[in-house]
């Protein structure tokens, strides 16, 4: 029979950690499709490209892997209210499994850096939400502050039962692929997810189930790339907004899954994550936001500069689906609106608009 996904805690409990007592709040997470993609392969070079698609998740993002272990554990340990810092897809996730749970979530924002669809997420799920004047990483300095000091429970990613949800991505790709890719490419914020992905491929590599960890790649904006350049960024700016952060959280545990995976850190211009947010769209066939082209972006950029071994099996997670952040499509290479013309009802007129006539 069809087996019904049934969310990461109950697919994974033997792997996660997790008491058995504790509630799980699930919205069905994880499960997401592999995609081949053999335009961006041929773009590349490399024999076979998948995009890991967590657009496909509840709220739309991979958040949602590392939400249900955080608030489920929160519960457990009898939390009323959950809090976070977010460029918006944490927020929307957040406030998603709160409201599953029965309990206050409190968002914090940097004021006017959030895409309209996420901000509408964490309305629509009610949570408390603030925009702070400042960016990303004032609002997770913030919330750290408040969560030490107050009764409410921190689920950013400095929260490690984020990261420990995060990592059934990995487990997905293997089950899928049968083996490891020899790259996997990711774009970079926080470094949660880059960070979380290596902690499953290497959970793996040590029960013997692969016999190598992939390289691990992560992008940043070239803006707001404190990886490239070694050092925080004071003011990151990036069209990227989910990916505008100058000071990540998970930068020492990053750091180390760069060197045991043998992996580098790169960066992009905003064209370039435009243009292969416009690529996937459009000769791939799937719709993400442009922050989530980040990595894939990087990944041509490597293989213009050689870096992409022929024969490579590589996977790339874009994190975030195009509706989050729908505004960039309704624009062209120029930076022009797109707006779709005008027609009378009449089926020959119509004919001669499409060229058919
Ligand atoms: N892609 C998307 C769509 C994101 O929303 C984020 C992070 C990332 C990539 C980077 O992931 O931080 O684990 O390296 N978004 C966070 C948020 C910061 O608040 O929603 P990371």
């Amino acid at each position: 029979m069809a087996h019904q996904w049934r969310g990461v805690i109950r697919e994974y409990i033997d792997r996660l950690d997790i008491d058995s007592s504790c509630p799980i709040i699930t919205l069905g997470e994880g499960g997401t499709p592999l995609v081949e993609a053999p335009a961006l392969a041929k773009l590349v070079g490399a024999a076979e490209v998948y995009l890991k698609v967590e657009g496909m998740n509840p709220t739309g993002s991979f958040k949602d892997r590392g939400m249900t272990m955080a608030v489920s554990k929160a519960v457990g340990h009898g939390a009323k209210a959950v809090i976070c810092a977010s460029t918006g897809n944490t927020s929307a996730s957040a406030a998603a499994y709160a409201a599953a749970a029965g309990i206050q979530s409190v968002v914090l924002v940097p004021e006017g850096k959030i895409a309209l669809g996420k901000l509408s997420q964490a309305v629509a799920h009610k949570a408390q939400i603030l925009q702070v004047q400042g960016n990303f990483d004032d609002c997770l300095e913030l919330a750290r502050d408040l969560s030490e000091n107050y009764p409410v429970h921190l689920v950013n990613s400095v929260n490690p039962d984020r990261i420990e949800g995060q990592k059934t991505g990995a487990f997905e790709v293997v089950e899928r692929l049968e083996r490891a890719p020899d790259i996997h490419v990711l774009p970079v914020g926080n470094a949660g997810n880059y960070s979380a992905y290596f902690k499953g491929y290497l959970e793996e590599f040590n029960l013997g189930v692969i016999k190598k960890v992939p390289q691990m790649w992560g992008f940043q904006a070239d803006g707001s790339a404190p990886f490239v350049y070694g050092t925080p960024v004071r003011n990151p700016e990036t069209i990227a907004t989910a990916i505008r952060i100058g000071n990540p959280a998970s930068y020492e545990l990053a750091l180390s899954a760069r060197e045991c995976s043998e992996g580098m850190f790169g960066s992009v211009t905003d064209e370039e994550i435009l243009w292969m947010h416009r690529f996937l769209s459009q000769e791939v066939g799937v719709f993400v936001e442009p922050s989530s082209a980040t990595g894939a972006a990087g990944l041509l950029k490597q293989a213009r500069a050689g870096k992409v071994p022929a024969g490579s099996v590589i996977v790339v997670t874009v994190t975030g689906h195009g509706l989050k952040d729908a505004l960039w499509a309704l624009k062209d290479e120029n930076g022009n609106e797109i707006q779709p013309q005008s027609v009378s009802t009449r089926a020959e007129e119509v004919a001669e608009r499409l060229g058919l006539a």
